[in-house]
């Protein structure tokens, strides 16, 4: 059976009942609920009894089954089971649009509608599964004792989108950084992406790197930006020769201190010797004064005893 793209909305050229299908691919949430139109416009007289409505995959496999007035789930397809459903409010009307719950990425593809009222047509329509890319993390590698001009790694980390993510790489001024990136993306069991990003730069004294995730189907953005500032970087060079000049100063100013000190010192030094100097001097005075008296007491006695003898 072939597949037919129809422009958005126009009658299905094939069969005798024109059919309306969008042309353009339909977007389904993750996790959420879809609804797939497919209608025509019922002529009078026109009896449910009469209805024949199949939904099918390319490779047959049966989405749901309605047949001459009566849902007919037999032959549906494990997968879809308790995930479908037509509006049976809306049959009579002719809309045979498909609800579809539950959306999983391996939904994606195309879905053919069959309709049936003893002539029969036949129209398909994709639908496209989209999921929203977790805010991105970034990571600077490596992240400390930088210096301007050493090469480093921004790496991006966004996850859980569908389908694969476009990654764009800007700097503090807006541009375009795309060139020397590494990008993966690795979709997990349930089919959604990690997508991993590295930006390789030579580093600039301060810079931001914003990594934008563009989700292509739900034409969503999502970004984040690093930015390297003093905390990362060891020396920048203005800091550095500020730096060297401060403890130069510092040095000269320890060196002249340690001067005055040791002039100081030696005053003070000179002065508490020669101050111990004259003390002794004393002292010695004092004990010189002190005996003299004896002596002289003691030849006075002498000469008292001489006297006395
Ligand atoms: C559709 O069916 C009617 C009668 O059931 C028939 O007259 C008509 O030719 C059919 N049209 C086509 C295009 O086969
Ligand atoms: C519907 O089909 C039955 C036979 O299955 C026929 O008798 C009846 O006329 C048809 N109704 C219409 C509106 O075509
Ligand atoms: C569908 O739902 C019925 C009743 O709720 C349940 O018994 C059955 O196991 C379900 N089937 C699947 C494939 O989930
Ligand atoms: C068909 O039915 C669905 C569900 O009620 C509705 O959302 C949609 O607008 C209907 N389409 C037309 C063309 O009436
Ligand atoms: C990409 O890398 C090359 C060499 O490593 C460099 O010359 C060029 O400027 C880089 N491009 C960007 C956009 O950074
Ligand atoms: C940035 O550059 C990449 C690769 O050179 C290109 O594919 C992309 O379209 C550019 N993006 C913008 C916004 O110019």
């Amino acid at each position: 059976m072939d597949i037919w793209i129809l422009p958005v909305f126009l009658p299905c050229l094939v069969g005798a009942i024109d059919l309306y299908v969008p042309e353009l691919p339909v977007i389904g949430m993750l996790d959420k609920d879809v609804i797939l139109p497919c209608w025509f416009n019922p002529s009078d007289g026109f009896s449910l009894q009469n209805l024949s409505v199949f939904w099918k995959l390319p490779n047959q496999q049966q989405v749901y089954g309605f047949v001459l007035g009566q849902n007919q789930l037999d032959n549906q397809h494990p997968y879809f089971r308790n995930r479908t459903g037509l509006f049976h409010e809306e049959l009579s009307k002719g809309n045979m649009s498909l609800l579809l719950q539950g959306i999983r990425p391996t939904d994606e593809g195309t879905y053919i509608c069959f309709v049936n009222i003893h002539n029969s047509s036949i129209a398909s329509l994709s639908l496209q599964v989209g999921a929203s890319f977790s805010k991105p993390t970034l990571h600077l590698e490596p992240s400390e004792g930088l210096k301007p001009g050493d090469q480093v790694t921004v790496t991006c980390h966004t996850y859980n989108g569908y389908p694969e993510a476009d990654i764009q790489w800007q700097n503090g001024e807006g541009k375009n950084m795309t060139e020397n990136i590494t990008t993966s993306q690795v979709a997990n069991e349930e089919g959604l992406f990690h997508v991993q990003s590295s930006l390789s730069v030579i580093l600039e004294t301060s810079d931001t790197y914003s990594c934008l995730v563009y989700n292509p189907v739900l034409q969503e953005v999502t970004h984040a930006s690093l930015t390297v500032t003093g905390q990362h970087l060891s020396f920048p060079p203005v800091a550095l020769w500020v730096t060297i000049g401060l403890c130069f100063c510092l040095l000269c100013l320890l060196v002249a201190l340690a001067c005055v000190c040791r002039k100081q010192l030696k005053q003070t030094c000179e002065e508490e010797q020669a101050e111990a100097g004259n003390e002794e001097q004393e002292e010695n005075g004092e004990l010189k004064t002190a005996m003299q008296p004896l002596k002289v007491s003691s030849a006075g006695e002498d000469e008292d005893a001489t006297y006395l003898e």
